[in-house]
């Protein structure tokens, strides 16, 4: 599997697009569950549909890999500050303090500390077990879950069989592994109590590059969504807009990323 998936990334480097599809179609028989990401790449490629969503196996293997730079790397050289965005967001619609926080795809615990002093009891959650313990040795979420965000929302249950809410629920930086955000979102308003809002970021890219689409691979290899899609899923799944606000996400290769800083509510 290794073999044609670098084969297939040299390929891509030298722009031989036809042997680089070929080889990556080749990785993908032999690993299904597709750890490099290979069905994100096809896609950004534009050789085949964007998928509904990255594939587990990736991201977490991905994840797993930079845990142990990723605040060093997003923070201090790119420049990444969703979570105090967030934090400063809730500050100006004045809502909160909030009782319970469930950060989604909680990373190192970056939006954690940031909402430490607007929130009372923390659960983290993420696809990365490496991330994962690093949030734990912050010791700023009571309770942290490796697991996968929709699934969670839509299953997990307590030992004594019951099933928790929240008041306050985050996704900093997830969107552009989500692609589709319809299951997130329904997941989401079935998690929160009435009332209760839900704070995200996304990455988006202009209308000339969507094309109508609501969200697409971009050119490194992530989701973006758009404007529109965003507004129309969050009405759909009963959510009011506080915010939307353009932001930039973090620097990549000296370039601004753009993305929406977004607040909703449960109606
Ligand atoms: C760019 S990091 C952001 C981390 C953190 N929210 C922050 O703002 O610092 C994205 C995180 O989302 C996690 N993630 C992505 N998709 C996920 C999913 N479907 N379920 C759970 N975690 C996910 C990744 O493992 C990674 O730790």
């Amino acid at each position: 599997m290794a073999e044609a998936y670098n084969r297939g990334l040299d390929l891509q480097k030298a722009g031989d697009l036809e042997g680089a599809e070929k080889a990556y179609r080749h990785a993908l028989t032999l690993d299904p569950v597709d750890t490099g990401g290979v069905s994100i790449r096809l896609a950004a490629m534009g050789v085949q549909d964007a998928p509904e969503k990255m594939p587990d196996a990736y991201v977490a293997t991905l994840f797993d890999q930079h845990a142990d730079v990723f605040d060093d790397i997003l923070v201090d050289e790119l420049g990444y500050c969703v979570p105090l965005l967030v934090r400063d967001l809730i500050r100006r619609l004045e809502i909160g303090p909030f009782t319970r926080l469930l950060d989604l795809g909680c990373g190192t615990g970056l939006t954690g500390m940031a909402l430490a002093d607007c929130t009372v009891h923390r659960t983290g959650l993420d696809l990365s077990e490496r991330i994962v313990e690093l949030a734990y040795d912050r010791q700023v979420y009571e309770d942290l879950y490796v697991g996968e965000a929709v699934e969670f929302l839509q299953e997990f249950e307590e030992e004594d069989g019951s099933q928790p809410s929240w008041d306050l629920i985050t996704a900093t930086d997830v969107f552009p592994y989500l692609g589709a955000v319809e299951p997130f979102l329904a997941g989401a308003d079935g998690r929160l109590r009435t009332g209760g809002c839900l704070a995200f970021s996304t990455e988006t890219l202009p209308e000339e590059t969507l094309k109508g689409r609501p969200y697409m691979v971009g050119a490194k290899n992530r989701f973006a969504q758009g404007d529109v899609y965003i507004r129309t899923a969050l009405d759909a799944a009963g959510f009011e807009i506080l915010a939307m606000e353009p932001i930039v996400v973090r620097l990549e290769e000296n370039e601004p990323v753009p993305g929406h800083l977004v607040m909703a509510r449960r109606r």
